[in-house]
């Protein structure tokens, strides 16, 4: 049977605490990369301690969301990183993502559909007229269009985005207790396993607290 996928995110701007999560969540159970955001990448040693990772599954999730120019020169200047994922947003609309998977060589890209810390009514606040899963079902159709390798989407919209999107899937707003922090639409790892994603991004729920002890609880939750 296929090893499941866990992505951590690496959300801290220390390289000591970046070590530490690495290191603490070491395990041939199940797969790991990590996952290194803004927070990560704009601090101070961040890029450069990505690029001394060696033999680790690297997520980058930038989010681009530029003119396509733009979208593809920043993709560019992250050449020298031995990434194997990078996020940009459907929003940034089909020339901008064409583009980048046009030039993204071995680089996955990764579509972010709504954010999970997103729900029907911050939507209408933003002025969006559709409801969270049919604006998802939209960006999906946008995604396959572009030839993404992977959508970014929220554990609720697994089941809908795979009719239309037959590539790889990943989820945040993975949530092992019960507190939300800021996402809203949350769930839990299995559930989203059973949905069909193929990648689970937590992050929280593991680098809180004691690191180790949050990841053995994961991996006996991830057993039954
Ligand atoms: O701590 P938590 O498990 O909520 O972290 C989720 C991670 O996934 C964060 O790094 C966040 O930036 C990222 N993410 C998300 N929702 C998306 C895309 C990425 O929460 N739609």
């Amino acid at each position: 049977m296929n090893k499941k996928k866990i992505f951590i995110a690496v959300d801290t701007n220390k390289i000591s605490k970046a070590r530490r999560i690495i290191r603490d969540t070491q395990t041939n159970e199940i797969k790991i990369g990590y996952k290194f955001g803004l927070e990560f990448f704009y601090s101070k040693e961040g890029r450069k301690f990505i690029s001394s990772l060696k033999n680790q599954i690297i997520f980058l999730d930038l989010k681009l969301n530029d003119i396509p120019n733009t979208v593809v020169s920043a993709m560019k200047s992250l050449n020298s990183l031995k990434i194997s994922y990078l996020t940009v947003h459907l929003s940034s609309g089909m020339s901008a993502l064409k583009a980048i998977r046009k030039e993204s060589k071995n680089i996955k890209i990764a579509g972010v559909t709504t954010l999970t810390s997103l729900n029907n009514k911050d939507l209408k606040e933003i002025g969006y007229n559709k409801k969270v899963n049919e604006l998802v079902k939209h960006q999906v159709k946008l995604a396959k269009k572009a030839k993404l390798d992977a959508i970014v989407c929220s554990g609720h919209e697994i089941r809908s985005v795979k009719r239309v999107f037959k590539k790889e899937i990943i989820t945040p707003g993975i949530k092992i207790h019960t507190t939300k922090n800021d996402q809203k639409r949350v769930m839990k790892p299995m559930d989203a396993f059973t949905a069909g994603s193929d990648w689970l991004v937590i992050g929280r729920s593991i680098t809180n607290g004691n690191i180790k002890k949050n990841f053995k609880n994961l991996l006996e939750i991830l057993e039954d």
